[in-house]
């Protein structure tokens, strides 16, 4: 039996991450820790997993040194979820997402340092927010960090902190970046399920500056399997290295909202043109080769057959969503002082 350490486990990618290794695999025991932020959800713990002896569920915080380091030193493998994850939110109050994403970080880095002779693999989850804007395309793994918001530098901070890690305890760590993720179990305050619960409920859709700003979008099933993929590849093949986990297509914010009213056959339902978010990233567009070469990972899930998932899953799951739909947006101050939603 093998132990594995997921921070952030009830959170959106952490917990499709948990149940996938409760299912398929069936050595491996689960150590989840969460603070259960407002992001965190028990109800995305099938109970069949919760009661498992197989699973335990550590209710703390990442920045509690005693408990992680308590976790780490049980632990065969780590992954690193845990963090403030919303940009809008960076915009309204940043403290915390330096707190947790960087000195968070910090805190479960410095436990498989301390605990290197049994922890195999640790794999931090970053973002392809810290690349910013595209200014070149696709956006490899080189391409130059210019964080955009406080969320994408916080990110940026935990992600060059684990580089440095690497380099100077010779961890034996991988750095994911992984594009616009969707699916099940993603809190109504990010684009999409925002864009199917107003489908469902029959409302306008809000596009902030119109929608033109473009992602890459991966369906959440195809992220694990590239964590996964970045726990099992022989170790002299990913230490150290920085790792896209991308589709290689962007597609329109506008153009997502099109095929959700799509699916949703509302194709009359309006879409409403809101205010751009300030430091809003207009194209990504990742490079996956490297993925592809070191991993033999790629994206099998096409927009279309993910978007259609999502959709059905938030159809069939009100119960999982009504509680969180005063959640959807959040008050931000503009630098001129208005206030706005977003
Ligand atoms: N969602 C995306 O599109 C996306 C894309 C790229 C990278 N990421 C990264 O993937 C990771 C997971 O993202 P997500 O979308 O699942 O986020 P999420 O906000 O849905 O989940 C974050 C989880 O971390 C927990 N958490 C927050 N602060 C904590 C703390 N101090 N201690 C312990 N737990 C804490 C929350 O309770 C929650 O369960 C994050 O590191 C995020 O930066 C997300």
């Amino acid at each position: 039996m093998r132990t594995i350490l997921v921070t952030g486990g009830a959170g959106f990618i952490g917990s499709n991450f948990v149940s996938r290794v409760f299912r398929d695999r069936p050595d491996w025991k689960i150590l989840v820790l969460d603070a259960l932020t407002y992001a965190g959800n028990l109800s995305n713990f099938a109970p069949a997993m919760r009661d498992h002896p197989r699973f335990e569920f550590w209710y703390g915080d990442v920045n509690n040194l005693t408990l992680v380091d308590s976790l780490v030193a049980r632990s065969d493998l780590v992954v690193h979820f845990a963090a403030e994850s919303h940009v809008a939110r960076s915009i309204a109050d940043d403290r915390i997402f330096f707190q947790t994403d960087v000195m968070g970080t910090q805190s479960v880095a410095n436990a498989v340092v301390n605990h290197q002779k049994k922890v195999e693999r640790f794999v931090h989850i970053s973002t392809s927010e810290v690349y910013g804007s595209a200014v070149r395309e696709p956006m490899d793994e080189d391409h130059p960090l210019l964080p955009s918001s406080p969320y994408a530098a916080a990110k940026a901070g935990a992600d060059r902190l684990v580089d440095s890690y690497v380099r100077t305890y010779d961890l034996p760590a991988v750095i994911v970046r992984p594009f616009n993720n969707y699916g099940p179990n993603q809190h109504l305050e990010k684009c999409v399920p925002r864009f199917v619960t107003s489908a469902l409920l029959g409302e306008p859709l809000e596009l902030h500056g119109g929608g033109g700003a473009a992602r890459d979008w991966l369906y959440v099933e195809d992220c694990v399997d590239g964590v996964l993929a970045c726990l099992e590849a022989p170790l002299d093949r990913v230490r150290g290295q920085v790792i896209n986990l991308a589709t290689g297509t962007a597609t329109s914010v506008k153009d997502i909202a099109d095929e959700i009213l799509r699916i949703a056959q509302r194709p009359a339902t309006p879409k409403v043109s809101v205010g751009e978010r300030p430091g809003q990233v207009l194209l990504h567009i990742g490079d996956p080769a490297r993925a592809a070469s070191l991993l033999g990972w790629r994206a099998k899930t096409s927009l279309r057959d993910g978007l259609a998932k999502t959709y059905r899953w938030y159809e069939t799951h009100p119960e999982w969503w009504e509680p969180l739909r005063w959640m959807r947006q959040v008050r931000i101050h503009l630098p001129d002082g208005r206030e706005e939603l977003h």
